[in-house]
């Protein structure tokens, strides 16, 4: 029994392999099609219906608006093993004028899937007719999620509010990335992004003319105390071993140059990656803002709105990834990624629901210098790593139930 579980195991990943490569043709037709229309975040709806055609023509159990425009698949197995496994893919794209001058470019003036989301959309559709093609011999059964509006970190919760993590044990999640060629995959142990949140800041002063500073309360002189008190404080209180980041990308306030401003308003966004200081992070703004403003008799206001928390890979699904790209394409095929990112990814809504993990696919054209960076409007992905994802993830969901202990 254990002499031949290799061998079966070879077997399948033969023929997974034969079947991903033999569907590349109709799955580069795919992806060119939606990137040829994409659609904004919460308005998925032509692809939407796209993808829920082409999953009910595999024999997926398909439902549909979930989580507004969200589709979700499910593949029956054999039910052996009653463990459910979840592939999370998104379908949005961006407010960007596509300038790379494909033959399939966006047909869509203004909007682009310089994210890569339409090869993540094609990866979870790849991946359902690989396995579709194998259900008979499949343990358990696999739950699609293609998720809208990942660029507003709304639809993961819009998603699970409307119950598409009911039930599932674990979730496999991928995001595309520029700068490690196609044909590798990296794979990071432990945090892969980071929390956001969002900040706003109000401060009150009180208005006078700009001859007599001293009869008024200058909101915008007491605004740039503050910026440069949070900017310091990070250096000087926070463990410089837990990274943040606060970066205030709006500041408005004033009303004409020789009027001292009685109102200043400032937006950012804040971005952490160790638990303790994401909790802290609210009352810890607040209190400089406070001791500033209090200094020159400004009032002030703090909203600080908890965005997406931290992406914790879970150390076993993170393997099975790992020995998924390394069975099926070598250990050359491998990145360990040895730093995570400040970004962020609403993939971590549904890790507060079940273990699972994300991996980052090279789509970077090893011949070129430069790989413009995702959310570029020359943005482009090398299209072999189409077939290095759907196998990566076909393989690894085959995996599933044998290697993750009960
Ligand atoms: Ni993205």
């Amino acid at each position: 029994m254990l002499s031949s579980a290799p061998q079966q195991t070879d077997s399948a990943l033969a023929e997974l392999k034969n079947l991903a490569q033999t569907l590349l043709p109709r799955l580069v037709e795919i992806r060119r099609h939606l990137h040829a229309h994409p659609e904004l975040s919460g308005q998925e709806y032509q692809t939407a219906a796209y993808v829920a055609g082409v999953l009910s023509s595999c024999g997926l159990h398909v439902e549909e608006a979930i989580g507004k425009t969200g589709v979700v698949g499910q593949l029956s197995g054999k039910g052996e093993d009653s463990r459910l496994l979840a592939i999370r893919t998104d379908m949005d794209a961006l407010p960007i004028q596509e300038m790379v001058g494909l033959a399939f470019a966006s047909r869509h003036p203004g909007v682009m899937h310089a994210c890569g989301h339409d090869i993540h959309t094609t990866l979870g559709l790849g991946t359902a007719m690989v396995l579709s093609q194998m259900s008979v011999k499949l343990p358990g059964d696999v739950r699609f999620l293609f998720q809208p509006a990942e660029e507003i970190a709304q639809g993961a919760s819009w998603m699970i509010q409307d119950g598409a993590m009911k039930g599932v044990n674990h979730i496999l999640g991928v995001h595309v990335f520029p700068s490690i060629p196609a044909r590798q995959v990296g794979i990071r142990y432990g945090a892969l992004t980071a929390a956001a949140d969002d900040l706003e800041i109000f401060i009150q002063g009180e208005s006078g003319h700009g001859a007599r500073p001293h009869e008024a309360i200058d909101a915008i002189w007491i605004a740039a105390q503050v910026i440069t008190a949070l900017q310091q404080a990070i250096s000087r209180t926070q463990n410089p071993l837990r990274p943040m980041v606060l970066s205030l990308g709006q500041i408005s306030g004033g009303r004409a140059p020789n009027v001292i401003a009685d109102q200043v308003r400032m937006a950012g966004t804040v971005r952490s990656l160790h638990p303790e200081t994401h909790a802290q992070l609210p009352e810890w703004i607040e209190g400089i803002v406070a001791s500033v403003c209090q200094t020159y008799g400004a009032k002030y206001e703090v909203n600080y709105r908890r965005g997406v928390p931290s992406v914790q890979n879970d150390a076993q699904l993170n393997k099975l990834l790992e020995n998924a790209v390394r069975d099926a394409w070598g250990e050359e095929a491998l990145q360990l990624i040895p730093e995570p990112s400040l970004g962020a990814e609403d993939f971590a809504l549904y890790l507060e629901h079940a273990p699972g993990a994300m991996f980052r696919l090279g789509t970077g054209f090893g011949d070129r210098q430069v790989n413009h960076p995702l959310h570029h409007p020359r943005f482009e992905a090398d299209e072999a790593a189409i077939l290095t994802g759907v196998v990566t993830l076909s393989y690894a969901a085959w995996q599933y139930w044998q290697s993750i202990p009960m």
